[in-house]
């Protein structure tokens, strides 16, 4: 399996269970320092230091893999809050075209790489879903990748493509969105979520590694929020 975003959060823990259950992985992050770390632990095949925004070099990695490889999966990017009154139209416009063209490069430069039967798997979010301040962006990237996602997976065939949509999910991303106040989140989400505790790196790397083994899987999208929907705001 490649897991582009593997340096930390969903990504290094699904590279963890791959890992754990004798798949081999390789591994791909901005951060050498977190990949290198990643790799002590895990023992990849291989290890890429690039930011997978960067179309060409994302197509670069692909044409350089030696041999055909089963999954890709990809965690990079992060959410961005946007508010109109002081949007720069220009990062607005970058933010969403980064989420498109690397859900739309990694199918592309993909194509002659992974074998049939094997999968394209994307991690967004389902916070997106609902409107807010700052969130018009994030919003309408949400709403395209599950349509994005289904027509891959009828032009990727017989290769399946999947999405996964998490809420709160305890990562080093969330503890640095939140500071110091990812206590009192973690704190309320143990409170008020149906399943009454946190969901975890692991439990979105189980789904993960769930719609990679199960070949009836493809173009649909999986929801991992604990319930955080079905509260309200
Ligand atoms: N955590 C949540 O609550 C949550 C909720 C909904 C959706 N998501 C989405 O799930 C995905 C994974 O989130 P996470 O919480 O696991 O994040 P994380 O803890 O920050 O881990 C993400 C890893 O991906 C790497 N990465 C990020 N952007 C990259 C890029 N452009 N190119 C290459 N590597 C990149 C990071 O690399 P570096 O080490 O180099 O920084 C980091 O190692 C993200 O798309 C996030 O938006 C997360």
């Amino acid at each position: 399996m490649v897991v582009i975003g593997a340096g930390a959060g969903i990504g290094l823990e699904t590279a963890r269970q791959v890992r754990a259950g004798g798949g081999q992985v390789i591994l791909v992050g901005r951060n050498p320092e977190r990949l290198e770390q990643a790799a002590r632990d895990l023992e990849p095949i291989g290890t890429a230091t690039f930011d997978a925004t960067d179309t060409d070099r994302l197509q670069r990695f692909f044409q350089d893999l030696s041999a055909p490889v089963d999954h890709v999966m990809v965690t990079a990017g992060g959410p961005f809050y946007m508010p109109l009154a002081n949007m720069d139209l220009a990062a607005a416009r970058r933010a969403f075209d980064e989420r498109l063209a690397l859900t739309l490069g990694t199918a592309l430069y993909s194509r002659d790489k992974v074998r049939a039967g094997g999968t394209l798997l994307f991690v967004g979010g389902t916070g997106g879903r609902r409107p807010g301040v700052g969130m018009a962006v994030m919003s309408a990237a949400t709403a395209a990748l599950p349509a994005l996602v289904a027509n891959l997976a009828l032009e990727m065939a017989p290769v399946r493509v999947n999405l996964i949509a998490a809420g709160f999910v305890d990562t080093p991303l969330s503890a640095s969105l939140l500071g110091d106040q990812l206590e009192a989140r973690r704190a309320e989400l143990r409170a008020r979520l149906p399943i009454r505790r946190v969901v975890g790196p692991a439990d979105v790397a189980a789904l993960a590694v769930h719609i990679m083994c199960n070949d009836a899987l493809t173009g649909a999208t999986y929801d991992i929020d604990g319930g955080q929907q079905l509260l309200p705001h």
